[in-house]
């Protein structure tokens, strides 16, 4: 069954069984969006008219609910629509084109890319961008470097069949041009004043540089204790990097599993030797999702308050 929907005075014709989001996609009419799956808020629009069916969200705020948003990648048609873009504000993500500056694959899985902006981006530890390269569809990745650089970094990881990232892996270089729509994400880093944990398996720890090196800029003087997780030791990369971050900082630690080892264990087997309590903590959770689950869970009881846990499930894209 099809619906019609008007957006931004033009119309087009809507699968009830789609999201809106992927209508406009197919259709190629130009939309804003991120992580896909009703995390970021990136794809939000205002419905004027019509209804949909659209499961509750906490990404939307009661006033941009009561303003009539809705996330057009959670969103299906029940009616013919109308809808029409929100007023940016200063948060919202801008689009900037970019050129590749640096490649490196350190794991035959992972490529690094530097990435220099035609313009300055404005973001915080722990967001992350729509990255568009000439080697597959538009992908998030979390931005890996500290703010206030005219360059910025992604570390991406190949997964078998990938749409995206097997293609940038196997083909990006150096004087490629790149799309880039960021800031997105509220998993980002606020009022730090505090001890911190980060907790990372895999790609998981791009954001985790990023906020890192902040820390290290700023000479942060609480504890941070950083808990990264991968398969092998040969699937770990910039780990002399990452050392030398931690010991910039007054009181940190990093420690690594890895989980397809002989006697390996997984992150969240090493959440109670964190600290005895994590009563006060901030916690930032990046990488799998049903990792990122279950620390949201042990970690709430382990005394952090759901305001205090900062998390990216890396669900995987929906086209
Ligand atoms: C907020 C956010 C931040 C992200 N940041 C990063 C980042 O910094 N670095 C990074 O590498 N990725 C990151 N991701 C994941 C990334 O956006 C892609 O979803 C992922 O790289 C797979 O894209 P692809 O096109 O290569 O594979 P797709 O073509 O989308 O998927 C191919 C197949 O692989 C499966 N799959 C997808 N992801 C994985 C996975 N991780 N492991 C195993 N199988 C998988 C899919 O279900 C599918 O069957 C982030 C995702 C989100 C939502
Ligand atoms: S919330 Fe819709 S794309 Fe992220």
């Amino acid at each position: 069954m099809t619906y019609t929907l008007e957006f931004d005075g033009e119309t087009l014709s809507v699968d009830a069984a789609d999201t809106l989001l992927r209508s406009l996609l197919r259709a190629g009419h130009p939309v804003v969006y991120g992580c896909g799956s009703g995390n970021c808020g990136a794809c939000r629009v205002r419905l004027v008219e019509g209804r949909v069916d659209a499961p509750p969200t906490s990404t939307l705020s009661p006033a941009q609910q009561a303003n009539g948003e809705i996330l057009t990648c959670r969103a299906r048609p029940l009616s013919d629509l109308s809808i029409e873009s929100v007023t940016p504000t200063a948060t919202d993500p801008v689009t900037l084109d970019g050129v590749i500056t640096r490649v490196e694959r350190p794991t035959p899985d992972l490529v690094k890319l530097r990435i220099r902006l035609a313009g300055v981006l404005d973001f915080f530890p722990g967001q992350y961008g729509l990255l568009r390269t000439p080697h597959g569809p538009a992908r998030p990745y979390s931005l890996a470097n500290p703010p206030g650089q005219g360059v910025v970094e992604f570390h991406i990881r190949a997964v078998p069949s990938g749409k995206a990232g097997t293609k940038i892996y196997e083909h990006a270089k150096r004087g490629d041009p790149i799309e880039l729509t960021a800031p997105m994400g509220d998993a980002y880093a606020r009022d730090l004043r505090g001890p911190i944990a980060m907790i990372a398996t895999g790609t998981g720890m791009a954001p985790m540089k990023s906020l890192l090196a902040h820390l290290v800029q700023r000479e942060y003087p609480f504890p941070v204790r950083v808990l990264w997780g991968n398969r092998k030791p040969e699937d770990a990369y910039d780990v002399a990097s990452l050392e030398g971050l931690v010991k910039g900082l007054a009181d940190a630690s990093m420690q690594q599993v890895f989980s397809a080892e002989a006697g390996g264990s997984r992150v969240t087997d090493h959440l109670d030797g964190l600290a005895p309590s994590l009563l006060g903590w901030k916690v930032f959770c990046a990488g799998n999702p049903s990792m990122v689950g279950e620390v949201s869970q042990r970690v709430a009881l382990m005394g952090v308050a759901p305001h205090d846990f900062f998390a990216d499930p890396f669900t995987p894209a929906e086209d």
